[in-house]
Formats: C-alpha cells, structure tokens, sequence
C-alpha cells in the first residue's frame, strides 16, 4: 500500500499550510519544520510555537499525524528533546540529516552530520531508546555531502540504529535542489539492503513524475515537498487519480490557506507567505505568469486587494 507523507519544509509547510493540505489530500503522515537543537532540552513553548498540533494530539484537524522533526548533533539533548515532545503527543520522530543550510551546517546541523555516520547513529540510537518502542523514529538523509561515495554506508549508519523508517532525499548537499541532481536509482539501491521501509524524495511534481519513482526506487512511500505546494492536491492526484485542481480551486485553496493562518498566527506577516505560496503555485498554473497576475498581486497594498486580483483572475480565466 502506497504511503504519501507531506515533507518538512523550514518557515513554509508550517501548521496553517499542514492544515489546509492535509484536508484535501490523504496524506499518511507529515512532518513538521525542523526543532534546531544546541546542547539543551528544547522547551516546551518553543515545540508549541513550531508544532501548535501537539495541543490537538498531534494532528491537523483532518487527523493527519504531524511527526516532530529535530535538528542537531548533541544527542543527548536531542534524545531529551525528542521524549518532551512525545510526553506532550507527538505520534513519532524524524530527525534531519539533509538541511543544506550554511548557517545549520556550521554549527554541525542538519547535512553536516553526513560526515560523520557514526553521530548519526548515536542521535538515532539514543532517540530511539529515550521514546516508546511504539513511536515511530524515521531519520531523513541526502546521499552524501559533496559526493554519493559513501551513499550506502551512511544509509546503513541510520537503519542499523533500530529507526523505523528511513527517508531518502536523493540529492548531495551540494546538489542542494538544483534540477537534474535527483538520483531515483541511487534511492532503489538503498532501498534494497534497507530492513525498513524507504520513502523516496525529490522531485515528485505530478502523476507521472511520481509512477516513475516508484518504479526505478522500487519504494512504496513517496514524500511530496515542493510539488505539493506548485499542485495543492498532489497526492489525491496520485492516489486517487483525481483530476489536478483546476485555477478556481487553487484560488479557493488560497483563500483557506489565508483563513488557516489567521487563526493559527494572527500576528504573522500574512502577506509575505501569501506571495511565498503564490511563488509556488505559478509554476503549476500559467496564468499566474502569464497574465502578470502575480506580478499585479506583489504589488497589491494588502492581502485583501491581492485576493480580489486573484479572484477577478479565476473570472477572467472562464473559470468562476
Ligand atoms: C524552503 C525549503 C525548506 C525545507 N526545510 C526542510 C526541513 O525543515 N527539514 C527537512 O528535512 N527538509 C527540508 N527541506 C527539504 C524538503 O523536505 C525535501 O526533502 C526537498 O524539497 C526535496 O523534495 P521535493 O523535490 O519534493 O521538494 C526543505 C526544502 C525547501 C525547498
């Protein structure tokens, strides 16, 4: 059985935007923004501001599970850090060894830590002993820092800690998401001396996209990150066969997404994930380019204004 998880994405897939694809879409489960971690327990409010569902049992409202992903290369306070946000519901654990960031990777975070497979162990190792045996801890990797040399054996430095599943960027950290990097193939190796599941990442955009991963990965789980954005109903689409939405149900997906982070962040700058979202979107829907109107949105006043350009855009398109 197809698994599809919605990907973590650092200040874009945050809680409202979980919210409102987790309601169109049959993901099994999503993961959140990375938790960064120095040499201390993570607090409480700061895993509530990151992970608001945890005062819903961890889930988005559709009853989507939002595992907690931690970032960090102490492994005790990650271990720490990982037991507090399972006391307070996390369903499970993911811990984050792709991040490209320069700014993560000089304090030894995130794909730093591919070069050094045995810390990595150890943070899987002592995550996985400080949480219930019931409570799935995944880690997620690229195939290496500067080169897939060593792809196997880092896979192997993960399994071998007693994790549950494993999730497979398949881009070097120098690759960073540049187009053309993914190798699908290199997944499908790990995936065939892996004892537990592979999800396969990157670059995943549409149905076929998608069959083709699984093909040459062999996979039977497929993260979506930036395609479930550019396409809002991505993974009904490739579960379910569902027609792509058109221009005016993207445009609704907007208007929910606005309402969604009112009201989990009313103090946020609205306007500017607006845009974020937009940037997304466009690369799926052409009018979004072609006709300017995102250009026209940018240069809206406010939210309410950029709203009424994109709905007098669906009219235009034929389609409200
Ligand atoms: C803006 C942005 C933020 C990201 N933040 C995270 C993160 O917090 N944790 C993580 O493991 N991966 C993060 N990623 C990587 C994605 O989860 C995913 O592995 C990558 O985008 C490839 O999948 P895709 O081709 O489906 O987008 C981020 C990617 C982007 C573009």
């Amino acid at each position: 059985m197809l698994q599809l998880v919605l990907a973590p994405m650092d200040g874009v897939l945050d809680a409202p935007l979980r919210q409102v694809l987790t309601a169109i879409n049959p993901f099994d489960f999503c993961e959140s923004e990375f938790v960064r971690i120095t040499d201390k327990t993570v607090s409480s409010q700061t895993l509530l501001k990151k992970v608001p569902e945890l005062n819903t049992g961890g889930r988005t409202s559709s009853g989507a599970p939002v595992y907690v992903q931690f970032l960090g290369s102490d492994p005790k306070a990650i271990a720490a850090s990982a037991a507090l946000a399972v006391s307070m519901g996390a369903p499970g654990i993911d811990l984050n060894f792709g991040c490209p960031a320069k700014q993560v990777n000089r304090s030894n975070g995130g794909a730093a830590l591919l070069k050094d497979p045995d810390l990595m162990r150890r943070i899987c190792a002592d995550v996985r002993n400080a949480v219930p045996d019931q409570v799935p801890v995944h880690a997620k990797m690229r195939l290496g820092f500067d080169s897939c040399d060593r792809y196997l054996e880092l896979a192997e430095a993960l399994y071998s800690s007693g994790i549950s599943m494993l999730c497979v960027h398949g881009r070097t950290k120098v690759d960073e998401y540049l187009p053309g990097t993914v190798r699908w193939d290199l997944i499908g190796r790990i995936r065939e001396v892996c004892p537990v599941p592979v999800i396969a990442n990157g670059d995943v955009f549409d149905r076929p996209s998608a069959q083709k991963c699984l093909e040459i990965t062999g996979c039977q789980a497929l993260m979506l990150g930036r395609g479930a954005l550019c396409l809002p109903n991505l993974a009904a689409v490739i579960r379910n066969d569902d027609e792509p939405y058109d221009y005016l149900k993207m445009t609704r997906v907007v208007h929910s997404f606005v309402e969604s982070f009112e009201r989990f962040n009313p103090e946020g700058n609205l306007f500017a994930r607006f845009k974020q979202f937009l940037s997304y979107l466009r690369e799926h829907y052409s009018p979004l380019k072609e006709r300017e109107v995102f250009k026209r949105v940018c240069r809206a006043a406010d939210v309410m204004e950029a709203l009424e350009i994109l709905d007098a855009s669906a009219r235009d398109s034929g389609c409200a």
